[in-house]
């Protein structure tokens, strides 16, 4: 795909005087996000950058200032751009301004009848690759990919925000970084063995992982993996992968977390002794999936590895045969929503379920939320 290759405009432009502020789209853990539209009516998405009440001891946060950085480097198709950061006086706050795009994934996944074919989720896939794949060359990670996370177009352009979490990285060196990234249901097995180090696994493959969990739920039309503690994320993986052992992921015995989860499954075992080979659970994957196309499958397959090392990258996914045959955004039928955030849907059926006074359907976002190193 083309490179878009734009000036960066940004300044600190005063908010009351340049936006007028519309309906909320979004609350993340981080902050609010509202639509906006400036003087020459474009429309943009303003994130909050939320400082808590110590913040003029601690100064502007960490986070928000990657996000900013990274999306300065990051300018591509696939990726929101990031149009200017604006404060406001009155609250004394800072904005971050970014392109506006009618939907998130999972508003639409959630949204009954917007629409989604499998030839859409081929597209989106395709495109979350390329995204993916320009940022891994560009040794950045960005660590929390997951539907509600990437934007849609009403002409089914996808692209990938929320670079809060975001970070570059070292192929090989030495550098060590959190495992407490990646929302619970799309994280891989190396972080939830406690993987810090390149030598442990850290690096592009997380992000792999997850964009297999998205295409698997894509077409399954509700998340694959979906724990409620990190143990219970690992038994899932499991009970979907098979037991994992050093012979298909060499050097797993020397993952921090390692010793404590193989003495828990042995434990758990009936009379207390070492998982025998016998009782060790199967890989599921083609099973489980059967119903997929068959090319998906094979996608899929390889992006639900163990093994980090073993786990396709972007550059290969990008020539298989699946994501070969993609269709061009415009060319995909039209979406059947006006606009499709997490934030609006969820908001929307609350509204609806307790005026006719049904319990509120458990909408956990995906798991604990990481945290930001
Ligand atoms: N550029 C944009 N255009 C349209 N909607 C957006 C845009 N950016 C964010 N949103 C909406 O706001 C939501 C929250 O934004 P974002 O994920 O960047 O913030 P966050 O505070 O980090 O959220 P979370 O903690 O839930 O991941 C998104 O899921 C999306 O629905
Ligand atoms: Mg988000």
């Amino acid at each position: 795909m083309r490179r878009v290759k734009r000036p960066l405009a940004w300044s600190l432009n005063d908010l009351a005087s340049t936006y007028t502020v519309e309906e909320q789209i979004g609350e993340g853990v981080y902050g609010k996000v509202h639509k906006a539209k400036n003087k020459q009516e474009e429309v943009v998405a303003l994130k909050r950058v939320k400082t808590n009440s110590n913040s003029e001891k601690e100064g502007f946060p960490i986070t928000a200032l990657r996000e900013i950085q990274i999306l300065m480097q990051l300018r591509h198709e696939c990726i929101v751009s990031l149009k200017e950061v604006v404060c406001s006086d009155y609250e004394r706050s800072v904005y971050l301004a970014f392109e506006y795009l009618d939907h998130d994934l999972n508003g639409l996944i959630e949204s009954a009848g917007a629409g989604i074919t499998p030839q859409h989720a081929r597209s989106y896939v395709h495109q979350l690759v390329e995204g993916v794949g320009f940022m891994h060359e560009r040794h950045y990670l960005h660590r929390d990919i997951k539907a509600s996370n990437l934007l849609i177009s009403r002409t089914n352009h996808l692209k990938i925000g929320d670079w809060g979490l975001a970070r570059d990285f070292a192929p090989d060196g030495d550098g060590s970084y959190t495992n407490r990234v990646i929302t619970l249901w799309y994280r891989p097995p190396e972080l939830l063995l406690g993987a810090t180090r390149c030598c442990d696994g850290y690096g592009p493959a997380i992000d792999m992982w997850s964009i297999g969990c998205i295409l698997a739920e894509l077409l399954a039309g509700k998340p694959i993996l979906p724990g409620t503690t990190e143990t219970d994320q690992l038994d899932l993986i499991i009970g979907l992968l098979g037991t994992p052992d050093a012979e298909q992921w060499p050097g797993i015995e020397n993952l921090p977390l390692w010793d404590s989860f193989s003495l828990k499954h042995e434990e758990d075992e009936d009379d207390g002794g070492p998982v025998e080979a016998d009782r060790k659970k199967q890989r599921k994957v083609r099973d489980r999936f059967a119903a997929f196309d068959a090319d998906a499958l094979d996608l899929i397959d390889k992006m639900l590895v163990y093994a980090p090392n073993d786990r396709i990258t972007a550059k290969a996914a990008r020539e298989c045969a699946y994501l070969r045959d993609a269709k061009r955004p415009n060319e995909l039928p039209t979406l059947n929503a006006h606009s499709a955030h997490e934030w609006q849907v969820r908001k929307l059926r609350r509204t609806s379920s307790s005026s006719s006074s049904k319990p509120v359907a458990a909408a956990a976002a995906g798991g604990d939320p990481p945290q930001r190193h």
